[in-house]
């Protein structure tokens, strides 16, 4: 088979890590790429979102499978153009990447199928959403911009004052462009966060192994949020009591909702869970795999992930046994210093190991680029450096011992990925 995979950074690597793992494929292209894909692919300089020359790509190259790694393309309907076209796709068509694309949808669907979520309010006017802050908000309190706004466009906010300028910055000075054109009004959630990435076929959900991820860009989570600083899989903290009440209400319930709206949803779906004291709630969805979750997740899983992938796309998800090691695994995300605002780029990369081809290390690239031979540093978050282990703990002291063998100038990462695996495991 040939492959084409549809992104550039961390996740995009792990999936052509696992996909040129597969006996059935022969040959991959991954558009855009970057330095460290370029090891199990041929780098194409298309963007994601110019489905028109994806496509025309795709159909050149006689392509059997496209991957979509990335949420803009999914959202903006690269599905739909490519069976438009007759070509094989694995991702949700632009009317079920809709559960990402639209807080506001989610949360309607939620509430509509009695999904457990945080309670709140839609507002497409400024004037009622500051009505509703002044009149019924209990703080702290949230906001959520209603489109895509990179990670970014959700606020916390501690007083009223605080989410009367969160309204102004995405409703009125429209921070995050349309995304702010409605926004979510949500009761504010306290609770561990965890992640549980799905394989769906419109029908059917297979779980992957759950994983935990750090936004904020600092030690002892303070800091802006950013794209992530790093992930361990299992989480320790996703017990077989939370496994059990989200099988019961959240899972299932999700997918059956979608196919009931007549979104039939094709792809994955990524649970982002809110551990409260009264239970599990979805916090978010997502339509595509996590960035750094994938990272973790994919170096423990078992299956072919083409089969996988073909299996959703024919609706034979139900005869798919997904399989993980019973193994740990670690990420620390390298990233450079000033991210996730102002940065340089350009630092040459020097590894002092050679990570190919061990299967208890991977170094997954996010922002890197060839130039001439030398790999050099090319975004915030450069590589994703990711151990496995017989537990936690040896699976993260792993990890650290590794980010020492790789450097560059302005190099940044925080130091306690996994450090709350220390109260929960012995
Ligand atoms: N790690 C969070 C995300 O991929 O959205």
């Amino acid at each position: 088979m040939k492959v084409l995979i549809v992104g550039g950074g961390g996740r995009e690597h792990a999936i052509a890590w696992k996909v040129a793992k597969s006996p059935k494929v022969e040959k991959i292209y991954c558009a855009p790429g970057n330095a460290g894909i370029a090891e199990v692919a041929e780098c194409v300089p298309i963007g994601a979102m110019e489905f028109d020359k994806l496509v025309a790509f795709a159909k050149e190259k006689e392509i059997d499978l496209t991957v979509v790694g990335m949420d803009d393309p999914l959202v903006g309907g690269i599905v739909d153009a490519f069976e438009a076209e007759g070509l094989r796709v694995f991702g949700p068509r632009k009317n079920a990447a809709i559960l990402e694309g639209s807080k506001a949808f989610s949360k309607d669907l939620m509430k509509k199928y009695n999904i457990p979520t945080a309670t709140y309010e839609n507002f497409s006017s400024p004037e009622a959403a500051i009505e509703y802050l002044e009149t019924k908000a209990t703080f702290p309190t949230v906001l959520k911009a209603d489109g895509l706004a990179l990670g970014k466009g959700v606020l916390i906010c501690n007083t009223l004052e605080e989410a009367k300028a969160g309204v102004k910055t995405l409703m009125l000075d429209k921070q995050f462009g349309s995304a702010g054109n409605t926004i979510v009004i949500e009761q504010f959630m306290t609770g561990r966060e965890v992640s549980v990435l799905s394989f769906v076929d419109g029908k059917t959900i297979k779980l992957m192994t759950s994983a935990q991820d750090h936004k904020r860009a600092k030690d002892n989570d303070e800091g802006l949020n950013t794209g992530g600083m790093g992930t361990f899989s299992p989480s320790p903290f996703y017990t077989t009591e939370v496994d059990e009440f989200c099988k019961k209400y959240i899972y299932q319930a999700t997918v059956d909702a979608m196919k009931a709206e007549g979104r039939e949803f094709k792809g994955i779906i990524f649970f982002g869970l809110m551990l409260t004291q009264d239970g599990p709630r979805v916090l978010e969805y997502n339509a595509r795999f996590g960035d750094p979750e994938t990272q973790v997740v994919l170096p423990r899983m078992k299956n072919d992930i083409v089969e996988v992938f073909e299996a959703c796309i024919d609706g034979t998800l139900d005869q798919i046994d997904l399989q993980f090691e019973d193994n740990a695994a670690v990420c620390v995300v390298l990233a450079s210093d000033g991210y996730p605002e102002h940065y340089e780029k350009g630092f040459e990369i020097k590894v002092l190991y050679i990570f190919k081809d061990k299967d208890d290390y991977f170094v997954f690239h996010a922002g890197t680029k060839l130039d001439g031979d030398k790999v050099v540093t090319n975004g915030g978050r450069v590589l994703g450096v990711v151990a496995t282990g017989n537990d936690l703990l040896t699976a993260r002291a792993n990890a650290y011992e590794a980010t020492k063998l790789i450097d560059f100038d302005n190099k940044y990462m925080r130091n306690d990925i996994g450090k709350a695996i220390d109260n929960a495991v012995k």
